[in-house]
């Protein structure tokens, strides 16, 4: 059912693509109406072959399988030091490496492993942002990391949210990491009962550099599906999972989507004109452990396709990302603006393996510990979460 509904979602994302190379087709698909009017009586019913070349030629990097790969990583916990605790799983003591061995092969197109001279070279004298949450972060650090094997760069900002920028001399590249969980602006503080979410004001952390921007990523994140009390024009208009208030309930889906549509409508009506890549939802993989209430993921192999559905909230809010994003690509096509999808999802939600789980924290069984605290959000560095680099590349370097 489930994967229907994936398929589904993804139908734009072909369409969109199939736009591009439109004259092509056009030519090809006279060729063939010719052809297939000539073959008709004879072959009836014999379309499938060529409905499936057309197919074939349409390279959507979201839909594949995860094949064995025998070589390791580009990095490792000894030669890259820039992911958090909590995500560098090795040194935190996991015992197995399979969940290193796998390569993402999209169907109908080449993924070539990631290449940092090839990308550093691309950056020369450009600035990249990477706006969102820690599971942005996550990425990001992975990005350092990947990038670490040919040159290591100079944290030149830090602040408070740990927001960094990092300047690569010799390429004269910069890449700010901007924590912006809600891309609209927020209030998070000690004095306040609950998180509070302005819809129609853009948060500044990534807004006030917005011109300095050549590339910019940016994704949603799981701080949506939290507990907020929901303003416009500064005017409370309700709540969301705030049964105890006597406020208009909202649902998570409303207050992400009129994130991103103020986002693209900021985006798609500045004057500036970066090239905007929207990375999908990162699914969670929290299982039931053998203790009760107990929250865990140890899997140490992916899953194949078939075998998980996803959680139907993760996959509305992927829709409603695929269905701005497509908005906003369409207007940014007429203003000469690139906007992309750097489409995730599903590959990810394939790698229940690729998580901290325990080994969020050092040697967690140590002493022998149990019921321990699992983290099925967040994913190992090195781990599957360096193919979503692959992928970047493959977007932003022809
Ligand atoms: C890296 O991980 C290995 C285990 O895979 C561990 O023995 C080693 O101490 C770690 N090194 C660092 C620098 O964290
Ligand atoms: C670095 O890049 C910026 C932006 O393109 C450019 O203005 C500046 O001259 C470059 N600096 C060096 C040292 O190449
Ligand atoms: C980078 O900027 C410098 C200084 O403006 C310029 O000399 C150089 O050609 C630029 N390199 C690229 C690849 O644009
Ligand atoms: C995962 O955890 C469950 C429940 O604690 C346990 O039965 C199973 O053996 C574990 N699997 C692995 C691969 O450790």
């Amino acid at each position: 059912m489930a994967d229907n509904i994936e398929v589904l979602a993804s139908a734009p994302l072909l369409l969109r693509e199939r736009r591009k190379s439109i004259s092509l087709m056009l030519v090809r698909f006279i060729g063939v109406v010719l052809l297939a009017v000539a073959t008709f009586y004879l072959f009836v019913g014999n379309f499938s072959s060529w409905t499936g070349s057309v197919k074939n030629e349409v390279c959507d990097l979201s839909v594949g399988k995860w094949i064995p790969k025998p070589e390791g990583p580009l990095y490792t916990n000894e030669t890259c030091d820039y992911m958090a605790s909590y995500t560098n799983c090795l040194k935190n003591g996991r015992p197995d490496s399979g969940f290193l061995h796998w390569k993402w092969q999209p169907n109908g197109c080449d993924l070539p492993p990631f290449d940092p001279l090839k990308f550093l070279n691309a950056m020369r004298n450009k600035s990249f942002a990477l706006i969102g949450d820690s599971v942005f972060r996550n990425h990001a650090r992975s990005l350092l990391c990947l990038l670490s094997v040919v040159a290591k760069p100079d944290e030149i900002y830090h602040d408070r949210t740990n927001s960094g920028i990092f300047y690569y001399s010799e390429y004269n590249f910069t890449i700010y990491d901007i924590w912006s969980p809600f891309l609209v602006s927020y209030k998070l503080e000690k004095n306040l009962p609950d998180l509070e979410l302005y819809l129609d004001v853009l948060d500044s952390q990534w807004t006030k550099n917005y011109d300095k921007y050549d590339y910019m990523l940016m994704s949603g994140s799981h701080w949506f599906y939290r507990r907020a009390i929901i303003y416009e024009n500064n005017k409370v208009i309700g709540c969301h999972y705030c049964p105890d208030l006597e406020l208009n309930n909202i649902a998570t889906d409303v207050p992400y989507r009129k994130a991103l549509e103020l986002t693209f409508k900021f985006i798609t009506t500045s004057e500036h004109k970066p090239f905007v890549v929207l990375r999908t939802w990162s699914p969670n993989h929290f299982e039931d452990g053998e203790f009760s209430g107990s929250r865990i993921c140890n899997k140490t192999e992916p899953f194949k396709e078939g075998e998980i559905n996803g959680d139907p909230a993760d996959l509305l809010m992927r829709s409603l990302e695929v269905e701005e994003f497509e908005k906003a690509a369409a207007i940014g096509e007429k203003n000469g603006l690139r906007i992309e999808l750097l489409d995730t999802y599903h590959l990810s939600l394939l790698r229940p393996d690729g998580h901290p789980g325990a080994y969020r924290n050092y040697h967690p069984f140590d002493g022998g510990k149990k019921n321990v605290e699992n983290d099925c959000i967040h994913w190992c560095v090195p781990g599957p979460i360096d193919t979503w680099s692959e992928l970047l590349m493959k977007i932003v370097i022809p």
